[in-house]
């Protein structure tokens, strides 16, 4: 999709990190804008950074729940009449190892970084279809969606799916002949809130693993470590958005850790692991 003005792009997880640096940079594309989050006040900050004059409806929305990503989809139609560009981006982990994560850890994160994605395909996909015209959707996985990381496991579970997932769309989209190109977002760690994502856990999941809080601190580090910022990954996506790029790897240097896993699947070894 070349150009993106005058178009709408419908952004979750806007409140934050890549979800407002995208914000921000679809709006200078002179893009209207449907913004969703959990976090309200946040959502109201990254109106502010907008440019005067952006057209911008903010929903608040847990993408977890199909029937408020409906919702979103009804409002954003509603006030726009269409939508050309999806990001299925809002996201939260957790961390420790498997044998002592809780069901709510499970419930929680798939619910948001998977079944959030799956809600915003079923809810917008028929709608463009309808449409006809060009779209895009991307989808945010991680390079957790391409590797497998100890003490991620679950957080690496609902990456994968969004990795496959999105694969077997692109292939759906190409077999039916239309319009609407895919692309699966996986950086490695940037500086973000994503490290502090349980100030979004709702109270009756918040059973979480005993465990986690020193893999977690490990993470915390690893992100504030992160040499790219959330803007350089913003502007990676929406480049890729106009070429039609379909695997979009922000980080290089984690090219040969996905080369290692698929050897060691081919060649029936041991997995070798990618952060010793
Ligand atoms: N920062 C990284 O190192 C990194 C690396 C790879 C992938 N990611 C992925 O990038 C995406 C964006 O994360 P980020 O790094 O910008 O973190 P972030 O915490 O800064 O932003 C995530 C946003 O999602 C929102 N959110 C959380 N739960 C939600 C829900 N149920 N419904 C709607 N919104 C919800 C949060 O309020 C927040 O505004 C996530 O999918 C994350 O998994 C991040």
């Amino acid at each position: 999709m070349k150009t993106l003005a005058g178009k709408v792009a419908v952004i979750t997880g806007a409140g934050s990190g890549f979800g407002r640096e995208l914000a921000l940079l679809c709006a200078q594309e002179g893009m209207r804008l449907s913004l969703a989050d959990v976090d309200e006040k946040g959502l109201q900050a990254t109106r502010e950074m907008l440019p005067a004059g952006t057209a911008a409806l903010l929903q608040r929305c847990d993408v977890s729940q199909g029937w408020q990503v409906q919702q979103l989809a009804d409002r954003t139609y509603a006030e726009y009449g269409s939508a050309q560009l999806l990001f299925n981006n809002a996201g939260v982990a957790v961390a420790g190892p498997t044998w002592t994560t809780t069901e709510q850890d499970w419930e929680w994160v798939l619910g948001v970084n998977l079944m959030g994605v799956v809600h915003g395909v079923r809810n917008f996909v028929p709608r463009m279809l309808a449409q006809g015209d060009e779209c895009h959707i991307v989808n945010t996985a991680s390079v957790a969606g391409l590797l497998s990381v100890p003490a991620s496991s679950i957080y690496c579970v609902s990456k994968h799916g969004v990795v496959t997932m999105s694969e077997c769309l692109h292939h759906e989209l190409q077999a039916a002949g239309a319009k609407i190109g895919v692309s699966v977002l996986c950086p490695a760690y940037v500086n973000t809130g994503i490290a502090d994502a349980a100030r979004n856990r709702p109270a009756e999941l918040a059973d979480s693993n005993p465990e986690a809080a020193a893999y977690e601190e490990r993470v915390r580090q690893a992100v504030k470590k992160g040499k790219i910022s959330a803007a350089d990954v913003a502007r990676v996506t929406i480049d890729a958005v106009k070429d039609n790029r379909f695997y979009i790897l922000t980080h290089a240097n984690i090219k040969p850790a996905v080369e290692m896993r698929l050897r060691d699947i081919i060649d029936g070894g041991q997995p070798r692991n990618p952060m010793p």
